[in-house]
């Protein structure tokens, strides 16, 4: 042993190397150092409900692991829970889809790499809102596509303009990637703008991993538009089922063979105990996801008010996920360095814009999945913080 790691030099994949960090563990990591050392923190950084899984889905899964379910399932995922979610597409959004258009996976996450996959070629390209969910153009950029950008703005709820839109698709285009109720924006596509989208000629991959959380009730599916859409879905958000693991995909019947083809080599299946237990998150649960929605809101509203007291509030209303998007290029145009100093001084742990695209710079995103008590002390502290540089313009008394 020469104390050295071994193939110091040995190299190291270009393509794994250049994926990029999610910068808000930066902050996350920064925030735990100060607690270990005993401060008070409020994390509105985290985007992750706070409720523990319902207990009909917990029971499922017990009891599928003491039925002896631990085996592999059929590589596209278990018959009964793939009818459950076209049950629930036709219950939800009266749209007629068949079990083998759907493949379950581990989290919506591994489903949009096996779409991108599928869908891009070399320097193809896949048409993204900037800002975007942090982890969209590593999937089009691992599947060696090109991430084209569409930058959305504040005024239209960081939703596309479809006209902008229709200007970006080019003879490479292979998909339009929407995410309502989006992340970081927190709003709702409007119906008019996904019409026009899916009239563009080019497959719509619709994240609607946000759906049932969406406090006006008008979150659409891309299928009730189009039959040429890729949905992910899954069971994280609504069901709080981050740590379980299960998300699926539905696609036009001509590409599931390709994407099975991928699941079976990559994944063999997702994890069958926790698919018993989703059927139950699709069948069980409406009064469970009632009430957390409820306190969603509840929490939104909150959080909304103090903003706009502050003067913060955002021009669109956010009225789904669990995010408020917020424009603080009048405190900081840095994002990483302004949620860096509100965690220093304010002890509020906040995401930085800048995660979210290059259009997110001077925007923080504050996550609402946290008691009441805990966002509006969060609040008073970012208002302390705001008075004591100086920087609460256009804000109200409290
Ligand atoms: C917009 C969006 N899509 C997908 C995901 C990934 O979810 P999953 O836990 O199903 O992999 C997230 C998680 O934060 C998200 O915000």
């Amino acid at each position: 042993m020469t104390g050295k790691e071994p193939f110091d030099n040995f190299p190291i994949s270009s393509k794994a190397d250049a994926v990029k960090p999610f910068i808000v563990m930066d902050v996350m990591e920064q925030a735990q150092d100060m607690e270990r050392r005993g401060e008070h923190i409020i994390h509105l950084e985290v985007g992750e409900p706070d409720f523990d899984t319902p207990a009909p889905v917990v029971e499922a899964a017990i009891r599928a692991l003491r039925d002896g379910r631990t085996h592999y399932t059929h590589s596209m995922g278990l018959l009964e829970l793939r009818y459950a979610i076209a049950e629930h597409y036709l219950d939800k959004y009266g749209v007629d889809i068949s079990p083998d258009q759907i493949i379950i996976s581990n989290g919506t996450s591994p489903a949009l790499g096996m779409i991108f996959n599928t869908l891009v070629s070399p320097g193809d390209e896949v048409i993204m809102t900037d800002p975007h969910y942090a982890c969209y153009p590593n999937f089009v950029l691992f599947a060696d596509g090109v991430p084209r950008f569409v930058p959305v703005s504040e005024q239209l709820g960081f939703q596309y303009d479809a006209d902008a839109v229709a200007e970006a698709v080019n003879p490479r285009t292979r998909a339009i990637l929407c995410n309502s109720p989006s992340n970081p924006g927190g709003t709702v596509i409007p119906s008019p703008t996904l019409e026009k989208l899916a009239g563009l000629g080019v497959p719509l991959v619709s994240d609607e991993i946000y759906h049932g959380l969406d406090y006006n009730g008008n979150a659409h599916s891309a299928l009730e538009f189009t039959d040429n859409a890729f949905v992910i879905n899954g069971f994280s958000k609504l069901y709080a089922m981050t740590g379980w693991r299960v998300g699926y995909l539905i696609a036009p019947k001509r590409y599931i063979r390709t994407m099975q083809k991928l699941h079976q080599n990559f994944s063999i299946s997702a994890n069958a105990f926790v698919q018993w237990a989703a059927i139950s998150a699709l069948r069980e649960c409406a009064e469970h996801t009632a009430k957390m929605a409820s306190i969603y809101n509840e929490r939104r509203v909150a959080m909304l008010s103090a903003l706009d007291r502050m003067g913060l509030k955002p021009p669109v209303e956010p009225t789904g996920a669990f995010y408020v998007f917020v424009n603080f290029r009048h405190v900081d145009g840095d994002s990483l360095r302004l949620a860096l100093d509100i965690l220093e001084k304010a002890r509020v742990a906040c995401t930085p814009g800048i995660d979210f695209g290059a259009n997110g710079e001077g925007f923080i995103r504050f996550c609402y999945a946290n008691s009441l008590d805990n966002i509006e002390e969060g609040m008073r502290r970012l208002r302390a913080y705001l008075e004591q540089r100086g920087a609460l313009h256009g804000a109200r008394d409290l």
